[in-house]
């Protein structure tokens, strides 16, 4: 895993002594359900998330460079709709006081160019819930194609079961919009 800075940001690999970091803004019940995740209950618990889920995935912190602090992750990760094929799906959440500033695009767009210069992905991809416009605001800025919505597919954390709004962007458009 490679650390990967941008003008605000660096991006680099979890560790198990980010779970206060992480538990400080995951906890807000505003950021997680938008994702589908609950927001965690207490530091144990995102210390077992970033051991079960980030620590395995490609998976990065974000520190904002000005204050060294953590505010959000974004990982790329299997691509359960394409296992036959070099794709990841993007994924991310970001602190809820630095939303709004261009964050999550900056630190996806590198993570975006990460995957299709080094680790020589031929597509990326991204779901997003059906309301969830911030984070479309975002895909729509990367770059990233509207498919459609696949109905009815992915339980969140309350059990209830929602549609995903999907997106992908193959290395070709990628290149061509640079
Ligand atoms: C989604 C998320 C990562 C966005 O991060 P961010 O750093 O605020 O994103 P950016 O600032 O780069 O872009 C947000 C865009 O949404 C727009 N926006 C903000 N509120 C909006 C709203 N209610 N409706 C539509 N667009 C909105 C902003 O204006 C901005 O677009 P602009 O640059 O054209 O003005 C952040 O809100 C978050 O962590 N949300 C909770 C977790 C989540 O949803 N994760 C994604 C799961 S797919």
């Amino acid at each position: 895993m490679k650390i990967l800075e941008t003008e605000r940001l660096r991006l680099r690999p979890f560790e198990l002594g980010d779970a206060e970091g992480l538990y400080a803004y995951a906890k807000n019940p505003n950021v997680g359900p938008h994702a589908g995740w609950k927001p965690h209950a207490d530091v144990a618990e995102s210390r077992q998330i970033i051991e079960d889920l980030f620590m395995v995935n490609q998976a990065w912190v974000i520190v904002q460079k000005e204050t060294g602090r953590l505010v959000g992750s974004i990982a790329l990760e299997p691509d359960k709709r394409r296992p036959e094929v070099a794709s990841r799906e993007l994924g991310y959440s970001l602190a809820e006081d630095c939303w709004g500033q261009g964050l999550m695009t900056e630190a996806a767009q590198e993570a975006i160019r990460f995957g299709f210069e080094e680790l020589k992905l031929e597509i990326i991809a991204i779901c997003t819930g059906p309301t969830n416009e911030r984070s479309a605001r975002v895909i729509e800025k990367c770059g990233f194609q509207y498919e459609g919505i696949t109905r009815h597919c992915y339980k969140i954390y309350d059990g209830s079961v929602r549609d995903s709004r999907c997106y992908s962007l193959l290395k070709s458009e990628w290149e061509a919009q640079r």
